[in-house]
């Protein structure tokens, strides 16, 4: 879809965008020969840059289910409030793309072919324009990844599995300068990455451990790791996981998905930064190769590892990133994984949970996840949760095995992670399973959000990581 800022007046079949706070529903109008969309705004002394952002892709979806295919808005009257903040014509782009986004992959074109909403203009006195088409320009491209990131997600498992996610990766970046490779099984051997190897060891898919190189910074200037988790399907291994917990798992490559798409969108924007992008992708899957509840893996920092759970198995693949990472002697590093349905527990699906010790990048991050709307909200990460992962026969284990199975499930996680970062100067963990799919008010397609790109970005763009 297209979106524009125009100073003149518009021309063609176009419909105008008309917001109203008295309506009751949204409707359609005809007035001499000009077409109105009539959208239920809310009250001006009650709006914010949440309800805004909300409000563009309502304006967008609205105009979808009415077939409409160029819209006019008055961008004048869409920001006559106050308390929206900076950026909107960023916030504009990412959210009426988002919410023009369609998963369509496997679906038949109708013979007509797509009734799309095909272009946004945006009608503004010309004072502003350079900036407005600037920040437009810049949304435009993070928008862009967010839906790439929505793609690789939603692709069926079968469709998606770790060699696939690897051609993706590549294919993503061949117009690029960014180099990207991988470790295959053979590789994993050598350097004992026995976390990812024995995950990965129940299914048919061969595990790839994927690595993306983003050299846009000065000689010898810091990197930061991001690291994504890529299990491309998760059926739980041998503690399998009852229908219909497995219906969404072929997401659960979603940190992947956001780490590959942060990467280009940090191409698009030319930032000047090294970034390399760490994938462990795996498949995990019941099967007579499969690691067995009370297995030991010695990973590949020495430490062992007792599985007190086969559907824990996320953690244990990023473990041994989060170990390979050392080799980068990274500034930060930052996973991102759909872990626990424990963090689903404890935030609902409206915020990622992040864990970092560093206090200042916590407050950083959930700032600017207000600011983009990709929203996060902190959980402890203190040393006392190191008891709940001890193992009976191994030196940790995946799951708390001696207390209260369940108990806050999403900071055990972290404290299983944590043990593996100790050697990294500053680590943050983001748990977005909560934020993995669309929730019904969001005005999105349903399926993967692509949540956690605008926020990464925006971290990187504004170096605070
Ligand atoms: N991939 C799941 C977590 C998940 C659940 C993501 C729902 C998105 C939506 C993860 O691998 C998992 O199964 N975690 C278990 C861990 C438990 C067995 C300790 C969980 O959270 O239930
Ligand atoms: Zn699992
Ligand atoms: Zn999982």
């Amino acid at each position: 879809m297209k979106i524009t800022f125009t100073g003149k007046k518009p021309s063609g079949s176009i419909v105008f965008v008309r917001l109203d706070e008295k309506l009751e529903t949204s409707c359609c109008e005809k007035v001499g020969n000009k077409h109105f969309l009539n959208l239920k705004a809310p009250k001006a002394e009650e709006m914010n840059r949440r309800k805004w952002l909300l409000l563009v892709r309502q304006i967008v979806r609205s105009a979808k289910a009415h077939k409409f295919e160029k819209l006019a808005i008055d961008w004048e009257e869409l920001t006559a409030y106050d308390n929206l903040g900076e950026n909107l014509a960023e916030v504009f782009a990412h959210n009426a793309q988002m919410a023009a986004y369609e998963y369509r992959a496997y679906k038949k074109k109708p013979k007509e072919g797509w009734k799309d909403l095909r272009e946004i203009v945006l009608l503004t006195s010309t004072k502003n324009l350079p900036r407005l088409r600037r920040e437009l320009g810049a949304g435009l491209k993070v928008a862009a990844a967010v839906n790439v990131c929505r793609d690789l997600a939603n692709t069926p498992g079968e469709d998606m599995t770790p060699k696939i996610l690897l051609r993706q990766a590549r294919r993503m970046f061949a117009d690029t300068a960014v180099k990207v490779r991988a470790l295959g099984e053979k590789e994993m051997k050598k350097l004992k990455m026995n976390g990812v190897l024995t995950v990965g060891r129940g299914s048919g898919q061969e595990s790839q451990f994927i690595i993306v190189e983003y050299r846009g910074g000065r000689r010898g200037a810091k990197t930061v790791v991001l690291i994504g988790k890529g299990v491309t399907f998760d059926s739980g291994g041998i503690d399998i996981k009852p229908h219909p917990h497995g219906c969404e798992m072929m997401m659960d490559m979603s940190g992947a998905a956001a780490v590959l798409s942060v990467i280009r969108a940090a191409v698009d924007l030319k930032l000047k930064r090294h970034i390399v992008g760490l994938i462990p992708a795996v498949e995990n899957m019941p099967g007579g190769k499969s690691m067995r509840p009370g297995d030991v893996i010695r990973m590949m920092d020495g430490t062992t590892v007792e599985v007190g759970h086969t559907d824990a198995e996320g953690r244990i693949i990023l473990a041994d990133a989060l170990t390979y990472a050392r080799r980068y002697k990274p500034s930060t590093v930052i996973d991102v994984a759909t872990l626990t349905g424990a963090a689903v527990v404890a935030l609902g699906e409206r915020a990622s949970a992040v864990f970092t010790a560093d206090d200042d990048l916590a407050q950083e991050t959930l700032r600017l996840a207000e600011e983009v709307g990709d929203y996060a909200w902190r959980l402890p990460l203190w040393d006392e949760y190191d008891a709940e992962i001890k193992g009976n026969v191994a030196d940790i284990s995946n799951i708390n095995v001696k207390g209260k199975p369940g108990y806050g499930g999403a900071i055990i996680a972290a404290a299983f992670l944590k043990h593996f970062a100790r050697q990294h100067k500053r680590w943050m963990h983001i748990d977005m399973a909560p934020t993995m799919t669309a929730v019904a008010d969001e005005h999105l397609a349903r399926g993967a959000k692509g949540s956690t790109v605008r926020l990464l970005t925006e971290l990187l763009r504004r170096g605070k990581i």
